[in-house]
């Protein structure tokens, strides 16, 4: 008779979510098997978290309207809370090929067209979430201010987290500087971190990046992790290229003498 596992626990206390195998506030979960008063309760905490968000600015005021400040924070809030599959078909419009297929691990195509500044998206790809992150310039200028690269843990990006020099690009991690394509999964214990783009949200001295609330791990606007992290790499950077300006397709590369069996040291 086989012994019988038990759920995943994190060390915060959180029930895990089985989907993905992450472990993210099951509250949130988008996956489990849901009914009338559930599916409520799920609405409900994530407007609540909603709101909370809403507490924080989401940037230097200037750079700001209201209107549009609180559709990128509704966002960012409910993806921070790690609910995946219920919110990534209203964010993404043009993802292919079907549901199984992706399961299966088939690339897929992300539009970034009707992004706007500083959003954030999830898409799924090979059952990982993904982020697509459309960096504004300050977020940019972050990346290679001194005080933040002497708190990395990786500055250069030297470790096996992405999938070719390419991708590094400097402080960027992204072949297109102003978009930021990772897999959303922390390299902790696979939580998936929040988006917490405000300066000084987190820390005093913190100039905005994610935020994994599972254990307390901080990474940058290029998910580089932050010295004093449980977590010990940068996320990983997942095989992708642009189809066209505003098309990238995530699971591959165009590049000739890329490793089709390439794998970061951790998810
Ligand atoms: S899973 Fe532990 S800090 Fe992210």
């Amino acid at each position: 008779m086989g012994t019988a596992v038990p759920a995943p626990q994190c060390a915060a206390g959180l029930k895990c979510n089985p989907f993905l195998s992450i472990h993210v506030p099951f509250e949130f979960s988008a996956v489990q098997p849901t009914n009338g008063r559930k599916a409520q309760a799920m609405k409900d905490e994530a407007k609540q978290v909603e709101q909370e968000v809403v507490m924080d600015s989401i940037r230097p005021a200037a750079k700001t309207d209201k209107g549009r400040r609180n559709f990128l924070i509704s966002t960012a809030g409910v993806l921070g809370a790690g609910a995946v599959g219920l919110f990534a078909d209203a964010l993404i419009d043009n993802m292919n090929p079907g549901k199984a297929v992706e399961a299966l691990g088939a690339p897929i195509e992300v539009d970034v067209s009707r992004m706007e500044p500083g959003q954030l998206i999830l898409a799924e790809w090979k059952k990982k979430p993904i982020w697509i992150l459309r960096r504004e310039e300050w977020m940019l200028k972050t990346l290679s201010e001194p005080s933040l690269l002497q708190r990395l843990k990786d500055p250069d990006s030297k470790q096996n987290q992405q999938p070719a020099a390419q991708f590094i690009n400097g402080n960027y991690r992204a072949l297109r500087p102003e978009y930021f394509i990772a897999v959303a999964l922390c390299t902790h214990m696979q939580c998936i971190p929040g988006y917490r783009p405000a300066p000084h949200t987190v820390t005093p001295w913190w100039p905005g990046g994610f935020h994994c609330a599972c254990h307390g791990s901080m990474y940058d606007f290029s998910a580089r992790v932050i010295e004093g992290s449980p977590a010990p790499l940068n996320i990983p950077i997942p095989p992708y290229y642009w189809v066209s300006k505003t098309v990238a397709r995530i699971g591959e590369v165009d590049a000739s003498g890329f490793d089709k069996n390439w794998s970061p040291d951790i998810w």
